[in-house]
């Protein structure tokens, strides 16, 4: 059989995840090769962020294992922290920061040089319409804004993996455009990306995606194959059907 694990950015063996006797995360196997915009869809409460997080590092299963950018997640996830870039569901950027003093407290934690960190914010930031120099606090920017930041300054340490749990949420249909221009740039620069919506519109812009629900996989592989398979027009409907 050839290895193909070389090309794969994340896999995942029976991925589980329980919180007391209730199952968030239900087995979850999974292979991601580098390059994917991979997509996780499911009502609320299916265990998306739940599997996002045990993907980073940040949350240990409960049993199962997964290698995420060549890390076990349960035995190497500081150096895993290193490699990813991590967008959480809620807005994580100081409010009473300007933008750049943003981009500098990032680029701390991140362990980036000053002046690189600046060079990487300057030319994502402008290329979205934002003032890197601007005076104006966080917390007076629109949300599409604010999560241009937000996804800016994820990306400051230059990762290889990028996860955004639910970036476009609350977002303008312009806004929401022009965030998904800069994924499908950073993919076409070879960085991996997994995304959760509840935008079914989204969902037809990922290589491929999972359906999850209580915890399980549903459906998983490209929009255009699933639909077919399921003979419905498009994602809407193919998650209206499968998502009872
Ligand atoms: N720390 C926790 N303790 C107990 N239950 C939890 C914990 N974190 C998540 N859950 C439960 O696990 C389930 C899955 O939650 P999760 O946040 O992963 O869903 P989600 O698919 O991201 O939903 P949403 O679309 O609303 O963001 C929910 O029922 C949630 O209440
Ligand atoms: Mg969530």
């Amino acid at each position: 059989m050839p290895d193909n694990s070389k090309s794969l950015m994340i896999q995942t063996t029976d991925l589980t995840k329980r919180f007391g006797r209730f199952t968030a995360v239900d087995k979850l196997n999974l292979s991601i090769e580098k390059g994917e915009i991979f997509g996780f869809l499911g009502a609320n409460g299916a265990g998306k962020t739940t599997a996002i997080r045990m993907l980073c590092g940040l949350l240990k299963p409960t049993s199962g294992t997964a290698v995420v950018a060549d890390c076990d997640i349960t035995h190497q996830s500081e150096q895993l922290k290193t490699r990813i870039g991590y967008m959480s569901q809620r807005f994580a950027l100081y409010e009473d920061l300007t933008v750049k003093e943003n981009v500098l407290f990032y680029s701390g934690i991140y362990q980036v040089e000053t002046s690189r960190a600046l060079s990487v914010a300057e030319e994502l930031l402008s290329e979205m319409g934002i003032d890197l120099g601007s005076k104006a606090l966080t917390s007076s920017l629109p949300l599409g804004f604010k999560q241009r930041l937000a996804l800016t300054c994820s990306l400051l340490h230059d990762p290889r993996l990028l996860f955004l749990d639910e970036p476009t949420s609350g977002v303008d249909p312009q806004a929401r455009r022009a965030f998904w221009n800069v994924i499908n740039r950073l993919a076409e620069k070879g960085k991996t990306v997994i995304v959760t919506t509840h935008f079914m519109d989204e969902a037809e812009y990922c290589h491929r995606v999972v359906i999850m629900q209580e915890g399980k996989a549903i459906a998983l592989g490209e929009p255009a194959v699933l639909k077919n398979e399921h003979s419905v027009p498009n994602m809407q409907q193919l998650f209206l059907k499968l998502v009872s």
